[in-house]
C-alpha cells in the first residue's frame, strides 16, 4: 500500500484548505482494503474525493484514501442494468459514463462533486433525485478485521442526507464498491418535476426531454448557481435543510409569510437553510478569506488562503444569526475534522 508523510492536504479537500497530513494511505486495491487493520490509530480518518470535509487543523491520524477504479456491467436484464463501480470513481465521470452508454437513473445527479464511494454515506441528492432511488447494493470492508462485507439498499437506513453510515456505523466501514441498478433505453424515468429543470428546457426548447437533456440542464442550473470548487474552494451546501415540526412552522409564518417551504410529511416541514441564511443578511458576505457565495448562500467559501478554522467561525456565526433571528438550529452537511 502506498504511503506518503506529512503531505500538503490542499490537492486533497475542495475547500482547499492547506494542512499537514502526517500519513496518508492510498487504498487502490482488495489487498490494500484488508490491510487497514493493521495500521489504524485511535482517530484514523477516510478520504474520498474531500468534497465533503473541512480540516481544522493538521491531520496527525492516519488518513486512508480511497482510490479504487473500475466500471463494469455485474447483470443485465431487458429494462435494467446492473453496474458495479469503484468507490474512488469520480461522481462526475461515473455519470457520464451512464450518458455515454444511454443507463439512465443519475442525470439529475450530474456535476456533484465527489466519489462514487462516498456518495451512499451522505444519500446525495439534488432535483428530486437520491442515490438512495438507483442504488441496488455496496461493498465495504470493516475497518477492525478487513472483512467485506455486502449492504443492501434496505440495510443502508438512507434518509435525506443521512445513511448508517453517519450514524451507528460511521467510521466503521470502508465503501469500495457501489453496485447501481440504472434503466436501459426505452424504461428511462425522466424526473422533471423541479421547476428549475422545467424552465431550463424550456429555454432551450426542448419538449421531450431525455437522459442527456436532463443532465445537461442540472449542468447549467448547477454551473450558474453553485462555485466551481477548482475556482474557489467550497463544499457545495455547508448545512442540511432543517426539519421542523409543522407546529413551528405555522408561528413562523405569522411573522414571514413567504418563506419557502416543502412538506415532509404530516408532521413536519423542510425549510431552505440558503432562504434562512439569505434573510439574516449573509449572502455573498466577505469576511477574511471566507464568506458565503454570491449566488448561494448555503455554500460557504475559501476566497484564497482561509484556515479551516476561519471557516468553521463563520460557520458558527451563520448558525447564531439563523438561531437568534428564527429559532432554528442549522445543522452542518460539512464534516468537520478537528
Ligand atoms: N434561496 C434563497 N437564497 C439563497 C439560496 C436559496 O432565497 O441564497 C432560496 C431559493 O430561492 C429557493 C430555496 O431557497 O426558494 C431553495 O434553494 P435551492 O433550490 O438552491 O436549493 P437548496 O435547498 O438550497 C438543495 C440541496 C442542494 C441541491 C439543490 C437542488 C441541501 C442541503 N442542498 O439546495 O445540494 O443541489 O437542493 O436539488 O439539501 C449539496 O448538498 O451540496 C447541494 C448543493
Amino acid at each position: 500500500m502506498n504511503k506518503q508523510t506529512h503531505v500538503s492536504s490542499r490537492n486533497y479537500n475542495t475547500f482547499q484548505i492547506d494542512v499537514s497530513i502526517h500519513e496518508l494511505y492510498t487504498l487502490s486495491s482488495k489487498l490494500d482494503f484488508e490491510q487497514v487493520p493493521a495500521l489504524i490509530r485511535e482517530g484514523y480518518k477516510i478520504l474520498g474525493g474531500g468534497s465533503n470535509i473541512l480540516m481544522s487543523s493538521d491531520v496527525k491520524v492516519p488518513v486512508f484514501h480511497v482510490r479504487n477504479k473500475g466500471i463494469e456491467i455485474v447483470l443485465e436484464k431487458e429494462e435494467y442494468v446492473l453496474a458495479s463501480i469503484g468507490a474512488g470513481e469520480n461522481w462526475h465521470d461515473v455519470v457520464m459514463w451512464a450518458i455515454d452508454h444511454d443507463y439512465g437513473g443519475i442525470e439529475n445527479l450530474s456535476l456533484i462533486p465527489g466519489n462514487a464511494g462516498t456518495a451512499p454515506i451522505q444519500n446525495i441528492g439534488a432535483y428530486g433525485i437520491e442515490i438512495k432511488d438507483v442504488l441496488h447494493s455496496l461493498k465495504a470492508f470493516r475497518v477492525s478485521d478487513g472483512l467485506e462485507y455486502s449492504f443492501h439498499n434496505s440495510e443502508c437506513q438512507f434518509a435525506y442526507r443521512d445513511s448508517i453510515f453517519k450514524n451507528v456505523l460511521k467510521g466503521k466501514f470502508i465503501i469500495s464498491e457501489i453496485i447501481l441498478q440504472l434503466t436501459k433505453a426505452g424504461h428511462h424515468r425522466i424526473n422533471t418535476s423541479y421547476g428549475a429543470i422545467q424552465s431550463k428546457l424550456k429555454e432551450k426548447a426542448v419538449v421531450n426531454p431525455g437522459i442527456s437533456d436532463v443532465s445537461e440542464a442540472v449542468i447549467e442550473i448547477r454551473t450558474a448557481k453553485l462555485p466551481d470548487p477548482s475556482r474557489i474552494g467550497n463544499a457545495g451546501s455547508f448545512f442540511k435543510n432543517p426539519v421542523i415540526p409543522v407546529k413551528q412552522f405555522e408561528k413562523l409564518k405569522l411573522s414571514y409569510s413567504d418563506m419557502p417551504h416543502y412538506p415532509v410529511d404530516d408532521d413536519f416541514v423542510k425549510l431552505p437553510a440558503g432562504w434562512l441564511i439569505d434573510q439574516c443578511g449573509w449572502k455573498g458576505k466577505i469576511i477574511g478569506n471566507t464568506g458565503t457565495y454570491k449566488n448561494q448562500a448555503l455554500v460557504l467559501v475559501n476566497h484564497g488562503g482561509a484556515s479551516g478554522r476561519e471557516i468553521l467561525e463563520l460557520s458558527e456565526k451563520i448558525m447564531k444569526s439563523v438561531y437568534d433571528t428564527y429559532n432554528i438550529h442549522l445543522e452542518r452537511e460539512v464534516n468537520v475534522w478537528f
